[in-house]
């Protein structure tokens, strides 16, 4: 029996258990998956534990994409360019690091059928997931993207990963045809993020990272604007599906049972 964990804190919230053990009893695999509170000194001995095949391969959650790195023996371009590594395998007695948030990223979009090429995008907030949101935007052509972050000092950081991003003051709207919520307000559901969006054009995209609550009061606002909306629930449905075809080289179905099964 093959085993597979994802790491975290808090981790209580992840939902990649029941997705990964839905798609395990679906594809008839020898195989559990299950959540692991951890603390940063505990990340020696989980990825040793990957070396000895105690564990066959891992999920990693915030705080520790990045934390997780120095413990590894290889890194895939995308978890090198990006600084964050969310899935781990090993492969010729090798452990790799690997970021999957930039194909589930890339495969929503392309799902909502919203061309990126030659559009400006603007992305609220500077964390853990930024610069797997921004590789994949360049990935798919995008003209230009400006980042706003609270702490603009964070954002500013991320022009040594990517040297193509324009920073603004938080709270200054540029012109845009994606505006991203890449921030935490909007985990609690009377969360407001305070940025008037009003001088915008109408049908634009309004992408949210947060898929639970569904409906941010950020996808609220920029519904009642005109503009179109999504969240980032198959974002993490996609990220999923790079992990789990990684580790047992399935590709698993992505359908409405699946969907649903994850809003129980
Ligand atoms: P981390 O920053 O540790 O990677 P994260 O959850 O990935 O954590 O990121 C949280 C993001 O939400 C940050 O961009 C944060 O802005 P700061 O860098 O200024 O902290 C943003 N954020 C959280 N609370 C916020 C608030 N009340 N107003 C504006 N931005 C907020």
């Amino acid at each position: 029996m093959k085993k597979y964990a994802v790491i975290g804190n808090p981790i209580e919230h992840s939902l990649s258990p029941i997705l990964h053990n839905y798609w395990i009893d679906k594809n008839k695999i020898e195989a559990s998956y299950e959540k692991k509170l951890i603390s940063k000194d505990d990340l020696v001995k989980v990825i040793n534990d990957v070396k000895e095949e105690k564990i066959n391969g891992l999920n990693v959650t915030v705080p520790f994409k990045k934390d997780v790195i120095p413990f590894l023996d290889e890194l895939s371009l995308e978890a090198t360019k990006t600084q964050s590594v969310n899935t781990i395998y090993s492969k010729n007695n090798k452990i790799i690091g690997h970021n999957t948030d930039i194909k589930g990223f890339e495969l929503n979009i392309k799902q909502i059928k919203f061309d990126v090429d030659g559009k400006n995008i603007f992305i609220l907030g500077a964390g853990g997931v930024v610069p797997s949101i921004i590789f994949a935007l360049n990935k798919m052509g995008a003209s230009s993207i400006i980042v706003s972050n609270r702490t603009k000092n964070k954002a500013e950081n991320l022009k040594n990963l990517f040297n193509n991003i324009t920073v603004v003051n938080w709270g200054e709207v540029p012109n845009f045809d994606m505006v991203i919520n890449a921030t935490s307000l909007g985990l609690k559901t009377d969360d407001k993020i305070g940025i008037d969006f009003s001088n915008i054009e109408k049908n634009k995209l309004f992408y949210d990272v947060i898929y639970n609550p569904k409906n941010t009061n950020f996808l609220k606002i920029g519904k009642k604007l005109g503009h179109n909306t999504e969240n980032g629930k198959l974002m993490f449905v996609y990220q999923a599906l790079e992990a789990f075809e990684i580790w047992h080289n399935i590709k698993p179905q992505v359908n409405n049972e699946v969907l649903e099964f994850l809003d129980k």
